[in-house]
């Protein structure tokens, strides 16, 4: 998305108290243990969403995961049946309602969303590329502890955070969700407001599945840190993940900003891209995060391929290709949008997918993403599989852009208290992934 200057007429800059005193645990346990929620991936966008159980009585609202979404908002239409009788606006005077946010009205009638005197928060919808000023609101949620894989407990949490928006607003997201869970590092997502809310640690983890079928289970989001338990593997993955630290961009990416704002998307500091052990070789500063916030690498889950500056993709393709057909596996005509396609039927399968040449990020602190093929080549039809990298041109905000593709089978932690990011690589490696029922 192309972030228009900060626009300071516009609401802005809202600091959402994160409402410690008025948080009311139902099940009360002396610690909180982590929260879990089940995450699928939608076959027709790669899309991957939870469901909330929201209102009184809960109602089911599947919602798109956005590491970069700052305010979680939902169609809350009652056709789709949310008709809660807990749902309450945010008044402009709350202490919840940051120093330099405007107040919403509504013509009416009144309804979750159509509210007079409400505090205004951004709904950005990424595939419109547009925002909306809309009324914040307070719902209960229902949540599930767990042990590191099964749910364990459930508890309630009387005042979760979100904004309700029309139908129309939902364009470009999959079919069957309502909406986007914010995951952004502000004090407003969805993971910061539980952490703070249930005194969790301020950690959250994905572990993406890379199958949409049913058949197949669920992935997982995790709120509060580990233990991460992933049969068959027998120890904690919290203990064993490769750790680098996350960057803080000095100049927002977000749609809407005041002049000043630090970025609150998850950057991370890739310092080379290897091939099979071999350092592709190109300008480095471009993944230095410039005083403009230009250049580095973050990390996106509405990005289904990760994209990639010219200066990086081209070399890629081309070391890529080169070994790959030392391989003796065979050029395919390229498919848009990849740069590489190959005949699947040279390629061989190993246990982490087609057995290509691994692309290794070496993260700062010498840990290495390892690439495998899993996550590295698309099916794109029965005879053809593509390297799924895309061209992000001569000019990118950001040099190199992680997509969801490149994270499935993976989990990946986001531990934002000490600013520092942690992954698995590939689950299957260990004959595991992220699906599981
Ligand atoms: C908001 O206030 C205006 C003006 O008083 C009123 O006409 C309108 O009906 C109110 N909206 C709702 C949703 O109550
Ligand atoms: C969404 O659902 C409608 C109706 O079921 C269907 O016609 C359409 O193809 C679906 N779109 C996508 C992108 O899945
Ligand atoms: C994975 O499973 C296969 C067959 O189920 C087995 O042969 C192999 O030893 C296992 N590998 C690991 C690393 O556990």
């Amino acid at each position: 998305m192309s972030s228009p200057p900060s626009l300071p007429f516009f609401l802005f800059g809202f600091i959402l108290a994160s409402s410690l005193a008025t948080a009311t645990i139902a099940a009360a346990s002396a610690k909180p243990t982590p929260l879990i929620f089940p995450v699928k991936k939608d076959a027709s966008t790669n899309q991957y969403y939870t469901s909330l159980q929201l209102g009184t009585p809960p109602t089911a609202m599947s919602a798109v995961l956005d590491l970069a979404g700052q305010y979680t908002w939902l169609d809350c239409d009652a056709n789709g049946g949310y008709r809660s009788s807990s749902y309450r606006p945010v008044p402009c005077s709350s202490t919840k309602c940051g120093h330099g946010s405007a107040c919403t009205g509504c013509s009416g009638p009144a309804r979750p969303g159509c509210t007079n005197d409400t505090c205004g928060v951004y709904a950005s919808n990424p595939f419109k590329d547009s925002v909306l000023a809309s009324g914040l609101g307070e719902d209960v949620l229902a949540l599930r502890s767990t042990d590191g894989i099964k749910y364990t407990s459930k508890l309630e949490l009387q005042k979760f955070p979100f904004s309700c928006v029309d139908t129309d607003w939902t364009e470009g997201l999959a079919n069957s969700t309502k909406g986007i869970v914010a995951l952004a590092r502000n004090s407003a997502s969805l993971a910061t407001e539980l952490s703070a809310q249930l005194k969790l640690s301020r950690t959250f983890a994905l572990c993406l599945p890379s199958s949409s079928s049913a058949r197949s289970g669920h992935g997982d989001l995790y709120i509060g840190g580990g233990p991460y338990l992933r049969p068959p593997i027998k120890k904690d993955l919290a203990k064993s993940l490769l750790r680098s630290p996350l960057l803080i961009n000095p100049v927002s990416t977000a749609p809407v900003y005041t002049e000043g704002d630090p970025s609150d998307e998850y950057f991370i500091d890739v310092t080379a891209i290897k091939i099979d052990f071999a350092p592709i070789s190109f300008k480095s500063s471009i993944l230095v995060i410039d005083k403009n916030g230009v250049g580095g690498t973050k990390l996106a889950t509405l990005t289904p391929y990760t994209v990639l500056h010219s200066a990086i993709f081209k070399p890629l393709v081309r070391e890529f290709t080169k070994k790959a057909m030392d391989r003796k596996i065979k050029k395919a005509a390229p498919v848009v949008p990849f740069g590489a396609c190959f005949d699947a039927k040279t390629v061989k399968s190993g246990v982490a997918g087609p057995d290509v040449p691994a692309i290794e990020l070496v993260l700062r602190s010498d840990a290495e993403w390892r690439i495998e093929g899993a996550n590295s080549m698309v099916r794109v039809s029965k005879d053809v599989m593509c390297l799924g990298f895309v061209d992000g041109g001569s000019k990118p905000r950001t040099a190199v852009v992680i997509g969801a593709h490149q994270m499935e089978d993976n989990l990946v932690e986001f531990d934002v208290a000490s600013s520092t990011f942690g992954f698995s690589n590939s689950l299957l490696l260990q004959n595991s992934s992220c699906s599981h029922f």
